[in-house]
């Protein structure tokens, strides 16, 4: 009996390997990375993925297909070569989209790319400057109110210990102080103030800032399963998280708030003339603050790498405090209020902006996918062209990228000042753009920088933060495919509002 049953599962082992894994390269396509038999490539890279796309690209050139079970990835290693990439028509998004929206969220997207266009300009121009308003002051709200909880708590005073003694700062050593979890303040403050800016202000009990993040984080664990299409059922812990995600107010309600974001009600309009149902439109808003806590995880990072590299928050924090300063200098001698800063001068502050680039670069997790919807031959920028065949997928690995040593010196190292007057050069020719965090496609790219630099210059300005006990945050790379990895676990931190410090706001 066990030999029968062992000589069905060869056959049936053979018969997968011949039907859906082995290939013979064609006449101009890109080689083949050898690979196990039944995995193709999947250990090599779940081990160490930059290791195996460097040694892969060394080997085979700046184009190669590998392969995860029965999908095959061709990977263009070539940065100069994301462009031609992104252009090409045989390159689709979309069935990754519908992937995503189907297997996770349970929907389909009508006319997805007729809203993805239109809701999209609901976070650039001028919607742009009314929804960072917004943010603003929810963001003032949320430090308020973990402030106030500072101020209030008595007990939770702590005094002068190892930490303070030596982050060298006399400032705080004097004043009571909050130990809190970094993740969870982010949590508090950031999401916080994205959500609401969102989804606009309610005293829901349920659809609320803090239950959502909760949820999300155990959501998020699953994520990669379900997009790869396993059932939700195999994760009792996912449904029990998305059950509470999607207790939400009905569209009618959400509409009817006046402080909602462009983006939401432009989408939930355009979904309800489509005749989508109140569950498709809820799966979407789902997707809506999936893709924005990015955001959030980006800002947990610039935080710790700020707070773990004193030299990068003092930088900062002179550049914050040297604004703030001459802003105030040219002020009329009766002008009061919050001093003002603009979305170009955010935009265009040196040190800001090279801390946030170094952050993305470091912890981007994502592959830009396409799936190739005909047989074409695609044209590499140095004018090589390989044939790619239709059913695959085309990808580009930007953490492969982003650490690459021959674009970025001590590429595993932080340097907060990376980007400051800096080009980047890969084969002598210089990069378009160096850094891929938002691939060629995301429109809230401009908007989630935004967000991110300005909850780094509000809390730099309003708190002094410190970490305890040297503790390290790690980046979880069970998480790849995600745009922005998570940390395996949240690191403790010491807080305390500043005294004295100067009202700011963005118009
Ligand atoms: C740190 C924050 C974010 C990161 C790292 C990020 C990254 C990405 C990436 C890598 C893609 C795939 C692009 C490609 O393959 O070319 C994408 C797509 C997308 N992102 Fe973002 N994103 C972020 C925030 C946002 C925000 C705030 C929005 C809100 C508008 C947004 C909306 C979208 C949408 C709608 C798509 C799908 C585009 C399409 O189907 O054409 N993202 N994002």
């Amino acid at each position: 009996m066990f030999i029968y049953l062992l000589a069905l599962v060869v056959i049936l082992s053979m018969a997968y390997y011949k039907r859906f894994c082995y290939r013979r390269r064609r006449k101009g396509e890109p080689p083949i990375v050898p690979g196990h038999m039944i995995w193709g490539n999947g250990e090599q890279f779940k081990n160490d993925a930059i290791k195996f796309l460097h040694d892969s690209q060394k080997n085979h050139g700046d184009i190669f297909t590998i392969r995860f079970f029965h999908q095959r990835l061709t990977i263009i290693a070539d940065p100069h070569s994301v462009e031609a990439m992104s252009r090409e028509k045989c390159f689709d998004f979309d069935p990754i989209q519908k992937q995503v929206n189907m297997n996770v969220f349970s929907f389909v997207l009508v006319n997805a790319r007729k809203m993805i266009k239109e809701a999209g300009k609901r976070v650039r121009g001028s919607h742009l400057v009314t929804e960072m308003r917004r943010y603003a002051v929810h963001l003032d709200e949320a430090f308020n109110k973990v402030s106030q909880g500072n101020n209030n708590k008595n007990n939770g005073c702590i005094k002068n210990d190892e930490d303070n003694n030596n982050n060298n700062n006399n400032d705080a050593k004097s004043h009571c102080q909050e130990t809190d979890g970094l993740r969870k303040f982010v949590s508090k403050t950031n999401f916080a103030a994205m959500f609401y800016t969102i989804f606009g202000r309610s005293d829901d009990q349920v659809f609320e800032p803090q239950t959502v993040y909760h949820c999300f984080d155990v959501f998020h664990r699953y994520f990669n399963y379900l997009w790869l299409g396993l059932p939700i059922k195999l994760f009792p812990k996912a449904i029990e998280a998305l059950t509470v995600l999607c207790k939400q107010p009905s569209s009618k309600k959400i509409l009817a708030r006046e402080d909602l974001s462009d983006y939401i009600r432009y989408s939930t309009e355009f979904m309800l003339a489509h005749g989508q149902s109140e569950q498709d439109i809820m799966g979407h808003n789902l997707v809506y603050l999936h893709v924005n806590y990015n955001t959030f995880r980006l800002s947990f990072w610039n935080m710790y790498f700020l707070l773990s590299h004193r030299e990068a928050y003092d930088a900062l924090k002179n550049e914050v405090s040297g604004m703030i300063r001459k802003k105030m200098e040219s002020r009329a001698s009766d002008e009061t209020g919050p001093v003002v800063f603009s979305i170009k001068e955010i935009e265009e502050m040196p040190v800001l902006d090279s801390i946030n680039s170094e952050t993305l670069r470091l912890c981007s997790g994502v592959f830009m996918v396409r799936y190739v919807n005909e047989d074409c031959n695609f044209k590499m920028n140095n004018g090589q062209t390989f044939l790619v065949r239709k059913g695959d997928r085309v990808a580009v690995y930007p953490p492969a990228i982003h650490k690459d040593p021959e674009i970025f010196e001590d590429p595993m190292d932080y340097k907060y000042d990376r980007f400051v007057d800096q080009k980047f050069y890969k084969n002598g020719k210089q990069l378009k753009n160096p850094i891929m965090t938002f691939g060629t496609l995301c429109p809230g790219k401009r908007y989630a920088i935004l967000q991110a630099k300005w909850y780094l210059v509000s809390q730099i300005n309003k708190f002094e933060m410190y970490i305890c006990n040297g503790q390290t945050a790690e980046l979880d790379i069970s998480y790849h495919g995600h745009e922005i990895l998570p940390p395996v676990k949240d690191i403790d931190i010491q807080f305390r509002c500043r005294e004295n410090y100067q009202e700011i706001t963005m118009h």
